[in-house]
């Protein structure tokens, strides 16, 4: 039996990172080599981040949320434009889009797929409307055929919001690579950890040499102290970059286990009426970051009493997302289909130090505590 984890307390956190001695000699090589900001190993990650999704450019950034808004600024996203976003997801890009000055403009999302309803995004459009950002929730991908047909025609900017789906991949491309820009994160918990960290991916020039400007202070290269335009700071640092490059290395391994989970999640649950997952579309081959499970309306016990009963036998768990209905900066309209995900979503343990006997025990306890006795199919 494992001791708790040194960090959560729980025996099975709900997320965790995957380092190891390649991790550690890649950040003693970046200390060493004296190059703490800025450094060889923020291109590396960035050649190897770009080539491993197929991506023109790839840019590192500070965090994810930094990604977001690295994007909007290119896009020219500002005061008086309006902005499409999911009505569940985490509120990074929500925040991003306030913090431009724009608007957001929240539409529900589907029941199965648990992403942006491409069926209501059309009753939103306005002519304000300059981008839509869609969120890849948990690692699936939206509808992006119907949402890029819909963003086409009205000449409206697409940011893929892809800090939950790394290594997605959606027929035939990578989660970024389908929109104009590509957004990740590389916090702790997500399937390549760097602390914290994000990147942006376009296959376009014009935004890639926007975003470069735009992440260094709007130094423009090769003119010490020139602002080109009034940038930030978003750089990544060599530290974390020889984290991010490390974890990379390793990326067939992280997402083979996170498939494996998946696959446990769903084999072992698929037949309880209780608990049903997020659609995979046959198009879709998804990395889930977070294996989340929706309790039914009908089951004994809320979700909350669930993940009561699962922390005191040692398993860590999260809840949905609180939706912008229900949160005081966002000023959202009623988003029905969201709502109930968020009251009925958890998260179950999911990183790839988690063997089989782990996610056995994992089943039993959920099972224990969420499924009615004789509740199959
Ligand atoms: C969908 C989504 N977008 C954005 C972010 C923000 O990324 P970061 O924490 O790296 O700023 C997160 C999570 O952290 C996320 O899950």
């Amino acid at each position: 039996m494992k001791d708790a984890d040194q960090k959560s307390g729980f025996k099975y956190p709900w997320a965790k990172p995957y380092i190891d001695e390649s991790d550690r000699v890649a950040v003693n090589q970046a200390l060493d080599s004296g190059w703490i900001s800025d450094g060889e190993f923020v291109r590396r990650f960035e050649q190897g981040f770009a080539h491993a999704i197929q991506a023109d450019h790839a840019l590192t950034c500070s965090s994810g949320t930094a990604a977001l808004m690295l994007a909007l600024l290119a896009l020219e996203v500002g005061p008086g434009d309006e902005v499409i976003v999911p009505g569940y997801g985490f509120a990074g890009a929500a925040n991003m889009v306030l913090a431009v000055g724009a608007k957001p403009v929240f539409v529900d999302v589907c029941a199965d797929d648990w992403c942006l309803d491409p069926s209501q995004i059309e009753l939103f459009f306005t002519p304000q409307t300059k981008a839509l950002i869609v969120i890849h929730n948990y690692g699936a991908i939206a509808h992006m055929d119907r949402i890029l047909a819909l963003t086409n025609r009205y000449n409206v900017k697409v940011v893929e919001d892809c800090a939950e789906a790394a290594f997605s991949e959606y027929q035939g491309l990578f989660a970024g690579c389908i929109g104009d820009v590509g957004c990740f994160s590389f916090q702790a918990a997500k399937t390549l950890a760097a602390g914290e960290g994000g990147m942006v991916v376009t296959q376009s020039e014009d935004l890639y040499e926007r975003m470069l400007l735009l992440r260094n202070h709007g130094m423009q290269p090769g003119r010490h102290y020139f602002h080109a335009v009034a940038g930030h700071n978003f750089r990544m640092t060599n530290l974390q970059a020889a984290l991010g490059w490390a974890q990379l290395q390793k990326k067939e391994f992280l997402c083979r286990r996170r498939r494996m989970i998946t696959d446990y999640y769903r084999d072992f649950f698929h037949k309880y009426r209780e608990l049903s997952f997020q659609l995979i579309k046959p198009s879709e081959h998804p990395i889930f970051w977070a294996n989340a499970v929706l309790l039914d309306e009908n089951a004994e016990h809320t979700r909350d009493e669930v993940m009561k009963s699962l922390a005191a036998a040692g398993i860590e768990t999260r809840p949905g997302f609180v939706t912008f209905d229900q949160m005081p900066p966002y000023q959202a309209h009623p988003l029905p289909v969201a709502r109930a995900l968020s009251e009925r979503i958890l998260c179950l343990p999911t990183y790839a130090a988690l063997e089989k006997n782990d996610l056995h025990e994992i089943c039993r306890e959920v099972k224990r505590h969420a499924v009615k006795e004789k509740s199959f199919f």
